[in-house]
C-alpha cells in the first residue's frame, strides 16, 4: 500500500481540531451517572452501567485522534461514603468491564494502568484483574489508559511524602523532584487538559498535584451521554487558550 493511501486510511480530524496541539494528556472526571439515571427513573446503578458506552467511545475517540494519556477517575477516596450496595456495585462493575474491554484495548495498542491506593478495602479478585490487565497490556503505547480507582489527590501526595520520606532523603533535599518521582506514576506527564461532566465546578481530589497547570473544561453533559464530539469539543476550547504557566504570552 502506498502511503498517500495509508493517510487516506487513517480516521480525519474532527472539524475544529488543530491536530498539530493535541493535549498529550487528558484527564476526565466522569460525573452525572446517578443524576442520568435518576432523570430516566433507574437506580443509580444503572447511570454507571451505562457510563461503559461513554467510556469507550471516548478512549477510542482520544485513542483516534493521538492523544496519548488518558486518564478516567473511576472511584475516589472518598466514594467509600456511600451506601455499601452501591460501593459493591462499582468494585465489581469496574472489575467486569475490564475483564470485558481488557483484550480490545490491548489490541488496539492501549496500556491500561491503575492509579490510586490498593488497600485492603478493595476485594483481592478486583486487585488481582487489575494486575493482570496492566500486566496484559504493558507493552502497549499508542495510548495509555490511567484508571483512578480509590485515588485521591491528597492520598497520593501523602503516599508520595512517605515514600520520599522512606528512601531517606534528608528533609533539605525535599523538593519538587523527589515527591513527583514518587507520584503512583512518575513517567505520567501532567493533564494539559480535565474535563468534568454534570455541570459540577470542582475537582473532587483529582490529580491535585499533577493538574497545577492544567486547562479546565466543565460541561453540563452527564457522563452516561459523553461521547468522542464531546471530548473533540472540549479539546477545541482547549486549543483557544492560552497556557502562559505564570509566565508572560510569546
Ligand atoms: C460518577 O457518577 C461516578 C462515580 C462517582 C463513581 P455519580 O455516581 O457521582 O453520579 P451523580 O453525581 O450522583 O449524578
Ligand atoms: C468524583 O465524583 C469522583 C469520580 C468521578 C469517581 P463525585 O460524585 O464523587 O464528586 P462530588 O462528591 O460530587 O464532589
Ligand atoms: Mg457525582
Amino acid at each position: 500500500m502506498s502511503p498517500p493511501q495509508r493517510r487516506a486510511a487513517r480516521t480525519p480530524l474532527p472539524d475544529g481540531i488543530d491536530g498539530s496541539r493535541i493535549p498529550a494528556h487528558v484527564g476526565i472526571v466522569m460525573d452525572g451517572n446517578g443524576r442520568w439515571a435518576r432523570r430516566k427513573g433507574l437506580p443509580r446503578t444503572e447511570g454507571h452501567a451505562a457510563g461503559e458506552e461513554a467510556l469507550v467511545d471516548t478512549a477510542y475517540g482520544a485513542l483516534d485522534l493521538g492523544v496519548k494519556w488518558l486518564t478516567v477517575y473511576a472511584f475516589s477516596t472518598e466514594n467509600w461514603r456511600r451506601p455499601a450496595d452501591e460501593v459493591r456495585f462499582l468494585m465489581n462493575f469496574n472489575e467486569s468491564l475490564l475483564l470485558r474491554r481488557r483484550d480490545e484495548l490491548n489490541e488496539r495498542g492501549v496500556r491500561v494502568r491503575f492509579a490510586g491506593r490498593r488497600d485492603r478495602r478493595v476485594p483481592r479478585r478486583v486487585l488481582r484483574h487489575m494486575d493482570e490487565s496492566e500486566a496484559l497490556t504493558s507493552a502497549n503505547r499508542k495510548m495509555t489508559l490511567t484508571m483512578a480507582f480509590n485515588y485521591g489527590g491528597r492520598a497520593e501526595i501523602v503516599d508520595a511524602v512517605r515514600a520520599v520520606v522512606a528512601a531517606g532523603v534528608p528533609a533539605n533535599k525535599i523538593d519538587e523532584r523527589a515527591i513527583r518521582s514518587h507520584l503512583y506514576h512518575p513517567d505520567m506527564p501532567d493533564p494539559d487538559l480535565v474535563v468534568r461532566t454534570s455541570g459540577e465546578y470542582r475537582v473532587s481530589n483529582f490529580l491535585l498535584w499533577e493538574l497545577a497547570y492544567a486547562e479546565l473544561v466543565f460541561t453540563d453533559v452527564l457522563w452516561p451521554d459523553f461521547r468522542r464530539q464531546h471530548l473533540f469539543d472540549a479539546i477545541s476550547e482547549y486549543q483557544g487558550r492560552s497556557r502562559r504557566y505564570g509566565g508572560l504570552e510569546e
